[in-house]
């Protein structure tokens, strides 16, 4: 170990402290903090946030990182961690403080802006402050710097080492399978099972929530479930993973499914090697690939027809009076129910991907310069009824619907659909190498899947990105096919359909 390294693995070592010191702040306010703390907690979070920029840039890990750079005795892991936290280095130190500044506090009013804009669907009140973000997020993406176009460099924050065109090219060949394949599968459809609608008491349902992520392998003297509007998974330290959900009386299946998807991003946390724990490499490898974790456990796993039906039988013991006359081929369907609808986080299966890559469509066009930020409501529209065949009754439900924007997260939105795309290629995989997964799944047994994703991703870290990853894993590169595929063979099978 040369003397450069451990001082580096030193500020790493405080570096992690204080992200996991964020994360605990950041799942407090979400799940403990009394409203009238916002204000303070605002301030708080930005001292944080403040320290941690300070620290990782730093000029002293600039020289640690040069020193090491010329030092060819590092093994992979040390080579690997040096060139992912230089990474982040040049990322945070090209980007002028006084645009980092510029950037918090528009978005800040962004957001402010957009909770008053959204319910009053006033487009025309948020759109000053969206011009200033895009304006912002160009001047950020250029001091970043990209090699092929703009839109890259922003992509580049949430998928490293991939590029707008391969991401296009995806999406492309997702959209022109999943298009004719919602018409024939909504023309198939059958009228919504009853049991979709009910009164499901919330106690019983968090104790179904608390044991099913157990059942599925979450280690709860690891990390805790708990209760937020919006479910979310973050990692406060080693062994410390805080996961959340939500509960709707009226709603069974989006608890269940929240919490399946929640407790995939925190299995793929608890995965990581403990002795990567303060380095760069013990970390995700994308937030694509993250995405990839819960939606195998929500879709491919939760919702198959042998883990529905598990579920149900368990369920029965909990809602004997709600769901004593469910079938099991009538779960199956309700858990699988498809919808030509406006809100994204409502969508379902078949036709979320759909949300994501109009969306993605519209935020290249911005960084293109094809679009204007005044011209998105018209161009939203246009994309619904290009997409989804429905136009939106205001922009409440439509350009509104989402924070994202307001928030500064553009090149966010399409780590959700490569996800989806990563989560059906690598469980296709899982299933071939493995074989016989779903019969199991009947029984409610998951654990040679966990195994598998254990081996062949969770505990490769950030060793390689989420695309050579994948295609190291996969054999080939990772292409929409599989999840088409996937789609295809469930809805024949609901609905006898032959494509
Ligand atoms: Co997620």
């Amino acid at each position: 170990m040369t003397d450069a390294w451990n001082k580096l693995v030193e500020r790493l070592e405080e570096l992690t402290d204080l992200y996991g010191i964020a994360g605990l702040v950041e799942w407090d306010q979400a799940v403990l903090m009394p409203s009238k703390g916002g204000a303070s907690r605002a301030r708080a979070s930005a001292t944080i946030g403040g320290i941690m920029h300070a620290r990782l840039t730093d000029p002293a890990v600039g020289d640690l990182l040069g020193e090491l750079e010329a030092d060819d005795s590092l093994d992979d892991v040390q080579t690997r961690s040096v060139e992912l936290l230089r990474r982040e280095y040049d990322r945070e130190t090209k980007v002028p403080a006084k645009l980092v500044r510029e950037l918090t506090e528009t978005t800040n009013f962004a957001y402010q802006a957009w909770t008053e804009a959204k319910p009053a669907s006033d487009f025309a009140a948020i759109e000053p402050h969206l011009k200033k973000v895009v304006e912002l997020k160009k001047e950020q993406a250029d001091a970043i710097g990209y090699e092929g176009e703009r839109y890259d460099a922003l992509l580049d924050l949430y998928e490293p080492g991939m590029t707008s065109v391969e991401v296009e090219t995806m999406f492309e060949e997702l959209v022109e399978g999943l298009r004719p394949m919602v018409d024939t599968v909504l023309d198939a459809r059958a009228p919504r099972p009853e049991f979709l609608s009910g009164n499901y008491e919330v106690d019983r349902q968090e104790r179904f929530s608390q044991w099913l992520t157990r059942h599925i392998g979450f280690d709860a003297d690891a990390g805790r479930l708990d209760t937020s509007p919006h479910p979310f998974t973050i990692m406060v330290g080693q062994g410390d993973i805080r996961q959340t959900t939500r509960y709707n009386e009226s709603d069974l299946p989006s608890s269940i499914y929240a919490t399946l998807h929640e407790t995939g991003h925190a299995l793929y946390d608890q995965g990581f090697p403990e002795r990567w724990h303060d380095l760069p490499v013990g970390s995700y490898a994308s937030l694509g690939m993250h995405e990839s974790q819960s939606r195998m456990w929500e879709n491919q796993v939760g919702r198959s027809r042998d883990f529905a039906s598990f579920m149900l039988r368990e369920l029965k013991k909990l809602f004997e009076t709600e769901l004593g006359s469910v079938t099991p081929d009538e779960f199956f369907e309700g858990v699988n129910y498809p919808e030509r609808s406006m809100i994204r986080v409502e969508a379902d299966e078949l036709t979320y991907n759909l949300h994501i890559v109009m969306r993605f469509e519209l935020e290249l066009a911005l960084f293109r310069d094809e679009l204007e930020v005044a011209d998105l409501p018209e161009a939203w529209n246009v994309k619904m009824e290009q997409h989804l065949g429905i136009r939106p009754g205001n922009d409440g439900e439509g350009v509104l619907q989402d924070m994202h924007w307001a928030g500064g997260m553009q090149g966010y939105f399409p780590t959700y659909s490569l996800g989806t795309i990563y989560s059906a290629a690598l469980f296709d995989k899982a299933n071939r190498d493995l074989g016989g997964l779903e019969g199991e799944f009947g029984k409610g047994e998951t654990s040679r899947l966990l195994d598998w994703l254990r081996t062949n991703i969770h505990s490769k870290g950030h060793m390689l990105d989420a695309k050579d990853l994948a295609t190291k894993v996969l054999g080939e590169q990772p292409s929409a096919q599989p999840l088409l595929d996937y789609l295809k063979g469930k809805y024949s099978d609901i609905y006898s359909i032959t494509f």
